[in-house]
């Protein structure tokens, strides 16, 4: 059986296991810490933009740690909102907000979280991403792998190989869904959607035409099985109905 704890964060004492995130312990108790790079699409966290930075003081030793991927191992106190960590973290944003000046979601943090002070830093014009890499972690996850990082340093992107259309993307938009800064850009009309240079037709629910993905999301969803003519309700209503009709009979 898992050991039980009790942490303070901001002063607010909260139960826990041993090894469970500062990040999640927060969340379950309302207490608010900013998150980017975390996605619950995922169990294993990149922790790469920083921005969940807190201090935690362990028997009496304050040091500062990144919450989302922190395990607890012993009782402390965690500070949200202490004075390091609010400049450390306005730091952290205005290297986003020149990165990316394009993401409402960082500009909107940075205004509410970020300090004066930074207009010596270079701005990259046009930019939403921040290079979290969650929209690879998505692809990669599906066993899609259509898109990576390419380039490097001021030039570095997410991209196709090539920038051109990938015969791997199968228009799922997982990437798009899991990105934080919006950074993905698809368009969508009645019968198609495109993506990463690439034009899919929509796939849409024979019985209630709702809209189901692509026919190659769909393929690639069930592997070598039959791909689904109808939608997940759809496909449950009916069984429902023939379980009903069965049970009249007997
Ligand atoms: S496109 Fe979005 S998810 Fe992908 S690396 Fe950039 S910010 Fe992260
Ligand atoms: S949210 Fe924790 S490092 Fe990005």
């Amino acid at each position: 059986m898992s050991e039980k704890l009790t942490i303070r964060i901001d002063g607010v004492e909260c139960e826990c296991e041993k090894g469970e995130y500062i990040y999640d312990v927060a969340r379950r108790n309302n207490i608010p810490i900013p998150v980017l790079c975390r996605s619950d699409a995922f169990s294993d966290h990149r922790a790469c933009c920083r921005i969940c930075i807190v201090e935690v003081e362990e028997r009496g030793k304050r040091k500062v740690v990144t919450s989302c991927v922190y395990p607890i191992s012993q009782e402390c106190d965690v500070y949200t909102k202490s004075e390091k960590i609010l400049e450390e973290r306005a730091v952290i944003l205005s290297l986003l907000a020149h990165r990316a000046p394009d993401a409402q979601r960082i500009a909107d943090m940075n205004k509410a979280w970020g300090r004066e002070g930074f207009e010596r830093l270079v701005t990259i014009d046009n930019e939403k991403c921040i290079l979290c890499g969650l929209c690879v972690q998505a692809c990669d996850s599906l066993g899609t792998g259509a898109i990576s990082t390419v380039l490097r340093g001021t030039e570095k992107k997410v991209d196709t190989p090539f920038d051109k259309p990938s015969e791997f993307c199968v228009g799922c938009l997982s990437c798009a869904n899991v990105c934080p800064t919006g950074a993905i850009e698809f368009s969508q009309d009645e019968k198609t959607r495109t993506i990463w240079n690439r034009t899919f037709d929509l796939l849409f629910c024979e019985q209630c035409g709702s809209l189901m993905g692509t026919p190659e999301s769909a393929r690639h969803a069930v592997g070598e099985g039959e791909v689904p003519t109808v939608c997940d309700a759809c496909r449950k209503k009916k069984l429902a109905d023939e379980m009903m009709q069965t049970y009249r009979y007997v």
